[in-house]
């Protein structure tokens, strides 16, 4: 058992400290934002993460997790302490380590002899030397230790990691981090600091290149009468390539990828190297946005102006309620600037969510948003989309489009019904 400190409690944070406390450490977390650090304390957790209540309730009632809003407090006993702030994207496309330097130097006095840092916030190659020069300790070893966790399954994640990786310069502080996990018998990657910290931008950048790329082949599909989904099943079983990551959609979004790869382009051209590769993976992502509002358009007759298009999902992905940098918002306002009405439906937005721009109009249920539109739009693959009875929808939409950004829906089942179905990566 080893007593840990968390900076920062967002998605990572809280994830890591509950799960940390689950795996037997003694966990204190904290946060600036004094609301949410009374939530916690309350056991209220405020985002939508699958098993992570039920762990923050398991460690708050047997004393091992606590919360605090005083970081130099929850350091002051600390053995490890994991920096798990946030590194938004600086205007120039860099993540902006501004907090994670603050949490640092506001920490330094308070850290005990000998404490170990971990950085688990994803930063440029080289932090881990920025968070040295901030804390200005000889005595406190830096290490950088990314995280791997996918919202909705970041528990899982956590709790049955493919690999941990963790880089430091002197090996006794990497095998205590590394031993931190040993209840869940990782695959321990030890490396040099600049390695790790690449690692997390390398496998990020190439989950989003093999979406690009699957998305560009699935507009190929269309065009010459394949089926996307018979295409990925015979790419994927080349054991060299796996069957993963090979869902065609409306684009790739969300807290990591988008924020990673600009960040990794923008290493790679302070390194001198032109990252074209991965600068094309970001624009195809853009295309394929733009690909999707066209099928759109194509479904309403060929302008959107003053139609009324109706969106199933609104999130990033399913299982979710992160609306950050949405493929679903993405195409949303794309069809706004070219004058449609945008009804839209999401189960875990609530009409009077914010991150939600007023012009799209929210409905409380999946049928609802489809009154009086001409195109259903299916942008986030949430598994109630594929019961609900096409019938319903018939009875509520005039139209008769559908254009299927997930391929969730029954298509045999909607045509019966007299829809016309544009997935994706099939012709119609
Ligand atoms: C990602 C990484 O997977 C994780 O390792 C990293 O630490 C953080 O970023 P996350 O942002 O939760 O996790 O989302 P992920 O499940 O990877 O999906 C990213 C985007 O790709 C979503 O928009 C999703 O809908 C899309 N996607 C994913 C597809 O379109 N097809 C797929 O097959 C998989």
């Amino acid at each position: 058992m080893s007593r840990i400190a968390i900076i920062g409690t967002g998605y990572v944070g809280l994830t890591t400290g509950a799960c940390m406390a689950h795996l037997g450490h003694q966990v204190i977390c904290a946060d600036v934002d004094t609301k949410k650090v009374e939530q916690l304390q309350g056991g209220v957790v405020p985002i939508l993460e699958y098993r992570l209540d039920e762990l923050v309730a398991e460690g708050l009632a047997n004393g091992r997790l606590t919360f605090t809003s005083d970081s130099s407090l929850a350091v002051s006993d600390a053995e490890v302490v994991f920096l798990c702030v946030p590194t938004p994207q600086g205007d120039d496309g860099s993540a902006d380590l501004s907090y994670v330097q603050a949490a640092a130097t506001t920490i330094a006095a308070a850290l005990p002899h000998e404490c170990i840092v971990v950085n688990k916030s994803t930063v440029p190659v080289g932090s881990t030397k920025v968070v040295e020069r901030a804390i200005r300790r000889s005595d406190v070893r830096v290490v950088s230790n990314p995280e791997f966790l996918r919202e909705g399954s970041a528990v899982d994640d956590f709790l049955h990691p493919d690999r941990v990786v963790v880089g430091c310069d002197d090996p006794v502080a990497a095998r205590a981090v590394g031993a931190l996990y040993d209840a869940v018998r990782p695959q321990l990657i030890i490396t040099d600091p600049a390695s790790a910290e690449l690692i997390k931008y390398a496998a990020n950048a190439l989950l989003a290149t093999k979406l690009s790329f699957v998305n560009a082949i699935a507009t190929i599909c269309e065009q010459v009468g394949a089926d996307i989904d018979d295409v990925v099943v015979g790419v994927g079983y080349d054991t060299r390539i796996g069957p993963g990551f090979l869902r065609p959609g409306p684009g790739w979004g969300g807290s990591c990828f988008p924020k990673d790869t600009r960040a990794l382009a923008r290493i790679a051209e302070d390194a001198g190297y032109d990252f074209g590769l991965l600068r094309s993976v970001i624009e195809a992502n853009l295309q394929q946005f733009d690909h999707i509002t066209s099928k759109i358009r194509t479904a309403a007759g060929g302008s959107l102006s003053g139609v009324t298009v109706a969106i199933w999902g609104l999130t990033f992905k399913a299982r979710t309620d992160d609306l950050r940098d949405s493929p679903a918002l993405e195409v949303a306002h794309r069809l706004l600037r070219e004058g449609a009405i945008v009804q839209a439906f999401d189960p875990t937005v609530p009409e009077h969510r914010t991150g939600v721009p007023e012009t799209i109009r929210l409905a409380d249920g999946a049928v609802r948003a489809t009154s009086g539109a001409t195109v259903l739009a299916v942008l986030t693959e949430w598994d109630e989309f594929k019961w609900i009875d096409p019938t319903e929808v018939a009875a509520a939409m005039p139209g008769r489009h559908v254009v299927d950004g997930r391929n969730i829906l029954d298509r045999a089942q909607w045509q019966r019904n007299g829809f016309h179905v544009a997935s994706t990566g099939r012709s119609s």
